[in-house]
């Protein structure tokens, strides 16, 4: 295992280019199961997550190849094979995509269902219903989803939960429902970038669909897809996440290849602690040169304040003037990084799905240990302009989302450098 050794106090000046979502790539890869001609998905980024998705794609009979040029080209060559095992499901969460295409495509399915998570529960009752809606049988048996499709067919449904709409719910939905014979309504879609990815794809491939980036989706089943070579959007929070380091460190950074029409609610919230940001057609640039301002945060679907952006930010303003509300709406335990910032001698304190932080002058280098992709995210940020030395482990959870963070943190004139961690695994944390 590797962890980071940082030392901050570098304000980070340069340029970098964002890599495509993650979070588009993972759907986006199980769509591919919709078609026996070949697809290919461009300048997909070399994350463990998108290895998992590859790994689940070639035990359900797909051929694929991730190429130097970043392509991932794919090839179904068996489509008797239904089940995406536990021992793989269990360590990526996007492995439930593959069920809308399994059955919309094979009629039947068998994938282990994805249990909670670190940051509490995150229950797929929304994709059954869907599913349900379009005439699925579901049953759990032994810990997975056993479906039964065969007689698909259009229907109208609302997707709406306690915390909003779901985002892999409703692409994986769609993905069953454009093979699906009739129309289908989907109420309360989720309208994230990633989801209008997966359904522009599908598009792409050949589905008919409309409403898309609306809550309201109308999808008239085809009987076939075609294959499709697709650019996903670019990953608007691993951007976020750059332009919080500038603000952390009080640098100039710009971020290129990335879309700002994705970025508002982040730009905003940036300028409220102080930053001044400026924005071309494929480019969005942050910089910081008074002290950072306190400002609340409230995550929320999009187009409101990213979630996996609320950790991030936790750490700009553990260093503002004042204090802040963090207020969390998606998922309201995700603060598994307080615990860690607190090493870092932040002042933070949770009520309820509220953190409360006191801002403090600076922050004390510290050994921290990752919980999550986006904690570890704030702990090197913080890391990064804390005084001294912060180790950060377990940074594993961070490389299933970044594409070489530290390389282009170093571009931009951080001391931080990944080595093997010989003291992990044994057990100092138990
Ligand atoms: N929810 C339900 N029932 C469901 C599904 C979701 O109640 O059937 C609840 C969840 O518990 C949560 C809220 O609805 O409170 C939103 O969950 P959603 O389904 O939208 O999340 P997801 O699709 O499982 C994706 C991203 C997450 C990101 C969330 C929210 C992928 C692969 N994952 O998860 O990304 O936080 O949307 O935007 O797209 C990350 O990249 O670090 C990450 C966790």
């Amino acid at each position: 295992m590797d962890k980071f050794v940082i030392e901050g106090g570098v304000a980070l000046r340069g340029e970098v280019e964002a890599s495509v979502a993650k979070n588009s790539v993972l759907p986006l890869l199980a769509a591919t199961l919709l078609t026996r001609e070949p697809c290919r998905i461009l300048d997909v980024p070399r994350l463990s997550d998108v290895g998992t998705m590859l790994t689940i794609l070639r035990a359900l009979g797909v051929e694929c190849l991730h190429e130097e040029d970043g392509s991932v080209t794919t090839r179904v060559v068996d489509e008797t094979k239904c089940e995406a095992p536990y021992k793989l499901v269990r360590t990526m969460r996007a492995s439930i995509c593959v069920l809308g295409p399994l059955l919309g495509r094979r009629r039947r399915a068998r994938v282990s269902f994805p249990g909670g998570c670190v940051f509490g529960p995150r229950p797929i009752d929304l994709h059954l219903r869907g599913f349900r809606a379009l005439g699925a049988e579901l049953e759990l048996e032994g810990g997975y989803i056993v479906g039964d499709a065969r007689s698909l067919r259009g229907g109208e449904m609302y997707l709406g939960g306690p915390f909003g709409s779901t985002v892999t719910g409703t692409a994986n939905v769609l993905m069953a429902a454009v093979l699906a014979e009739g129309t289908t309504l989907i109420d309360m879609a989720a309208c994230e970038p990633e989801v209008q990815d997966v359904a522009n794809f599908l598009v792409a491939m050949g589905a008919d669909i409309r409403g898309i980036g609306t809550p309201t989706l109308e999808v008239h089943g085809v009987a076939e897809l075609h294959g499709a070579t697709y650019r996903p959007v670019p990953d608007r929070i691993e951007a976020g996440t750059f332009l919080a380091a500038a603000a952390i460190t009080g640098g100039t950074v710009t971020v290129r290849k990335c879309r700002p029409d994705h970025l508002r609610a982040v730009t905003e919230r940036l300028q409220a602690v102080g930053c001044r940001v400026k924005t071309g057609e494929d480019w969005v640039s942050c910089s910081r040169h008074a002290r950072l301002q306190a400002a609340d945060v409230t995550t929320l679907p999009y187009p409101g304040f990213p979630t996996d952006l609320q950790a991030q930010f936790m750490s700009v303003v553990c260093l503002a003037d004042g204090v802040s509300v963090i207020t969390e709406k998606v998922y309201p335990e995700r603060f598994m990084h307080i615990s860690e910032l607190e090493r870092m001698r932040s002042r933070i304190r949770k009520e309820g799905n509220c953190a409360i932080v006191h801002g403090t002058d600076w922050l004390s280098g510290a050994p921290v240990i990752a919980s999550d992709l986006r904690a570890s995210a704030a702990l090197v940020l913080a890391g990064l302009v804390a005084e001294g030395k912060t180790t950060v482990r377990r940074i594993y959870h961070l490389d299933r989302g970044y594409e070489r963070m530290e390389r282009k943190l170093q571009h931009l004139g951080a001391r931080i450098e990944r080595v093997r961690d010989e003291d992990e695994g044994k057990g100092e944390d138990s």
